[in-house]
């Protein structure tokens, strides 16, 4: 058989999945951002493919912006960039060559969101996101309904699928199996291809608050490469890829969508946060809570009983103070603090020995 055990695992888990056996040691030091130098409390923060929405996102909050209409500029940059290959435009498509897009919003002074799931031929899934919030009594519409709502408000239909996407997709194709009328691909470095775009990119989630204490997020992606036509990931999902109450602070989320889901992350990160921790902390306990529960199936874990997939938190409390945390070590995040913008590594549960 051709494709290798991890080979398969990667693709089927997801953002670093395959890496998982070659981990060890833990690390549950958490110590949070505090609020130092910041400017009348804005800060903006996001995922690691995210530096040019936190930069785009300031600039707009500094203009008077609402945070909402800050972040979802701030993604629209990536949403629109063809080399991210995990969200909007240049998207990598499902396993049909389809590229499907999943986003939410989340508006804290009026505890409002609005997602779109599997919505296709949209590039800015997060601005749909956000008119499914505003013009409509519903949450959440999928697929066909989400296009024609997009239409119906003057969206215009696009080719999401790039030349890049398409050659990596038709490849994905060649090499799944020996048994069909493709023949194998002409290289076969896929794994590398795609462990590069995925280690870099992701899904995209950033979060604000305003000089008013008021908060704001959105996390959009077009979800994992060659994934089931109909998968919906955690990104659209409120409580899962996103949760924001402006008493408390924000979360959102990035990496394995399942496992996210089946937790509740982004709302368990809310919570431990209201319960007095600070946010890279609130994280940590999430991610903790997650491995434990991962423990329950096999599959999803390795030899030494860790999660074998990587996801990410990032969070941002009502008084400023911001922190992230990740499943494995290695990832960073996106903070602009009202004077620097910069990337900060995320905390962490696992050490990655290929790791700094
Ligand atoms: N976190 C993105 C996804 O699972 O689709």
């Amino acid at each position: 058989m051709k494709n290798s055990y991890s080979r398969r695992d990667f693709f089927k888990m997801g953002v670093g999945f395959g890496a998982g056996a070659l981990f060890s040691g833990m690390s549950l030091k958490a110590g949070g951002h505090k609020n130092d130098g910041f400017e009348n409390g804005m800060r903006i923060i996001a995922s690691g493919n995210g530096i040019r929405a936190t930069e785009k996102a300031m600039d707009l909050l500094r203009d008077g912006a609402d945070p909402l209409e800050a972040v979802i500029s701030g993604v629209n940059i990536v949403e629109n960039d063809p080399q991210d290959h995990s969200v909007g435009f240049g998207g990598l498509p499902n396993e049909l060559g389809v590229v499907e897009l999943d986003a939410s919003v989340m508006y804290g002074p009026t505890h409002n969101g609005g997602a779109v799931a599997s919505l296709q031929n949209i590039k800015n899934p997060s601005r749909v996101a956000r008119l499914v919030m505003e013009r409509t009594d519903h949450a959440l519409l999928v697929g066909e309904g989400a296009l024609q709502f997009a239409l119906a408000h003057g969206f215009k239909k696009e080719n999401l699928l790039t030349d890049e996407a398409r050659k990596i997709w038709l490849k994905k194709k060649e090499q799944l199996t020996d048994d069909d009328f493709w023949f194998p691909p002409k290289s076969d470095n896929l794994e590398d291809e795609i462990r590069s775009f995925v280690e870099t990119h992701g899904t995209i989630n950033c979060l604000a608050i305003n000089e008013k204490g008021d908060l704001a997020g959105v996390t959009t992606t077009s979800g994992f490469f060659f994934k089931i036509p109909g998968r919906v990931g955690d990104s659209p999902i409120i409580g899962a890829g996103l949760y924001v109450d402006n008493e408390v602070g924000a979360a959102g989320s990035t990496g394995r969508g399942e496992a996210n889901i089946l937790n509740c992350g982004s709302y368990s990160v809310v919570e431990f946060m209201r319960q007095g921790f600070g946010p890279e902390e609130a994280c940590l306990r999430t991610l903790k809570r997650i491995a434990e529960k991962s423990r329950l199936q096999p599959r999803l874990i390795d030899e030494e009983g860790k999660a074998r997939f990587q996801l990410n938190f990032y969070a941002l409390n009502r008084k400023g103070e911001f922190g992230a945390a990740a499943m494995w070590s290695g990832a960073n995040f996106a903070v602009h603090d009202g004077k620097v913008n910069k990337m900060h590594p995320s905390a962490y549960l696992f050490k990655d020995n290929n790791t700094k």
